[in-house]
């Protein structure tokens, strides 16, 4: 299937399951909001924790803040948010579309790349085994003028976006003949920066009322409590503090469902170490998160590390952690050694010292920020489009059937077990009410009783429930029950007494853990 397609699948199966709604649905919807249903809930907070758990849980020297998504509107001054947290736009005349410049130079450079990987795809198709990939890159005349046209654009492209030359950026694009998606013309405006901050009113009058902002990230709130962390908690450097929260920001180019929202949900950790070994922690970092990610089982080559051609105002060193999305590799996780730049402005700003005092070598420094941030959306729709499946399945009269299944990591499933009675009556419910109500406790369970079995599996697998028991007429004589796995549809007879053993170890936050 067409991944186009399957990507337009996965959104309305977000949907009819109940994972993800349109904001405001009912009013025709707000552009780049979203809202999670009842397993979206589930599946967020579970992917929350799973982070949490990996930080705050499993390192001593990290530990959590939730601070407000309000701040002081001179925080973002300091930041550099005010002057510098822009996006290049410009409007097709035609269409009357507006873009970020740079992601329409971006998307013709990997038209550059898919057109070298087909060469290469097609000659490995040709020789088979004998295929020297690295040769073929290295000779063929084909990939190298597209090889020679993307490295003299990027070369083009990196150099204006250091110097911030948006008539540069405007001519790249003139150049390169690139054209609206919509109106098909390159009738293009003049680049401009665009701030993507929302601001609001704080105060009751207008003559007291201030200009303040949605935050736009979380890391600042971390910034300005890191004293107050650091002197309450008795933490020494290197220390981390990890914040999970909602940052706003009003994209010029919102799409691709919850890829890029208006209002999203970050999990940040900012890690402090003494000045000079910021370069070794951004390292470790950025190989403890790639670990993360790839314990989920999605398959390590659906990973990979980008680094930035250009750094942010705070950086001197940044990568990104890509995942292919159907809509190919894009971000999810950006690594950033932030340097001082975020306690030094602050402590400019505020006028307040924000120096750590260092009990060994008794000398009093600003630390150095490496910073891990990911977006709980953009890990959400990472999950979902890797689990999502559809499988055709052969039946023992030899006709076909499908099914739908999310092959969620069973620790991340929203629901863990769903218990069925085989028929409504025999004392089949109240039995399976019985076993539900002792696992409650311990992870999300659901009842069904309505439907065939066989539908009742179905409605499961499209939610990614990783076990489903059936209490039958020999449940009520031997106290045993079928289990059924949701991957292999296998099914198994288990004593009741030992089922809350077998499922809790089975969906057990620490099976992922323990492999970190
Ligand atoms: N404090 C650093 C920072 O905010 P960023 O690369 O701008 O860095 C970090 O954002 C992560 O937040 C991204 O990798 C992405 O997962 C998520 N993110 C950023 N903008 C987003 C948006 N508009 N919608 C959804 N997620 C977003």
């Amino acid at each position: 299937m067409a991944q186009e397609d399957l990507f337009k699948k996965l959104v309305a199966h977000c949907k009819e399951y109940g994972f993800v709604f349109q904001s405001s649905e009912i009013y025709d919807g707000l552009a780049a909001v979203y809202d999670y249903g009842q397993y979206g809930v589930e599946l967020k907070n579970n992917i929350k924790k799973y982070w949490w758990d990996s930080l705050v849980l499993l390192h001593e020297n990290v530990v959590g803040l939730d601070s407000a998504i309000f701040m002081h509107p001179t925080i973002w001054k300091a930041s550099g948010h005010v002057d510098a947290f822009n996006d290049p736009l410009i409007d097709n005349k035609d269409s009357k579309k507006r873009y970020r410049a740079d992601v329409l130079i971006e998307e013709q450079m990997a038209k550059y790349e898919g057109k070298i990987n087909k060469e290469v795809e097609k000659a490995r198709k040709r020789f088979g085994d004998t295929f020297d990939e690295d040769q073929f890159r290295a000779t063929n005349p084909r990939v190298l003028a597209n090889q020679e046209k993307l490295d003299a654009l990027h070369g083009r492209f990196v150099k204006a976006l250091n110097d911030s030359d948006l008539d540069e950026l405007r001519q790249i694009i003139v150049d390169q003949e690139i054209a609206c998606p919509v109106s098909g013309s390159r009738n293009w405006t003049n680049v401009r920066q665009f701030n993507l901050m929302f601001s609001t009113d704080m105060g009751s009058t207008s003559e007291s009322s201030n200009k303040i902002y949605l935050r736009p990230e979380t890391a600042q709130g971390i910034f300005v409590n890191y004293l107050n962390v650091q002197k309450s908690g008795r933490m020494k450097i290197p220390f981390g503090i990890a914040q999970i929260g909602k940052a706003f920001r009003n994209e010029i180019v919102a799409r691709q469902f919850i890829f890029r929202m208006r209002e999203f949900e970050q999990m940040e950790m900012q890690f402090f170490v003494p000045p000079g070994t910021e370069l070794e922690w951004f390292e470790h970092w950025k190989q403890h998160r790639m670990k993360w990610h790839r314990t989920l089982g999605f398959g390590d080559d659906m990973y990979r590390f980008h680094d930035h051609d250009k750094l942010a105002h705070y950086a001197n060193a940044a990568t990104d952690i890509e995942f292919k999305f159907p809509f190919g590799f894009k971000e999810v996780e950006g690594i950033h050694s932030r340097t001082d730049f975020d306690l030094e402005s602050h402590q400019e700003y505020s006028g307040k010292k924000l120096q750590y005092f260092d009990p060994e070598t008794n000398k009093n420094y600003v630390p150095y920020v490496v910073e891990t941030s990911i977006g709980v959306d953009r890990m959400f729709l990472q999950i979902i489009s890797a689990a999502y499946t559809e499988e055709t399945l052969k039946k023992e009269d030899g006709s076909t059937d499908s099914r739908v299944v999310m092959k969620l990591p069973s620790a991340l499933a929203p629901v863990k077990l769903a218990v069925f009675p085989l028929t409504k009556k025999d004392g089949l419910p109240e039995k399976a009410r019985t076993i539900l109500n002792e696992m409650k406790f311990e992870f999300n369970c659901q009842y069904e009783e309505k439907d065939s079995i066989g539908k009742r599996y179905r409605r499961q697998d499209a939610i990614g429930t990783p076990y489903c028991i059936t209490v039958d007429h020999q449940t009520l004589e031997d106290d045993t029950v079928t289990i059924r796995y949701r991957d292999t549809m296998e099914q198994e007879r288990v004593n009741i007494t030992s089922l809350l053993q077998i499922i809790k170890e089975k969906v057990n936050m620490s099976n992922l853990l323990r492999q970190l």
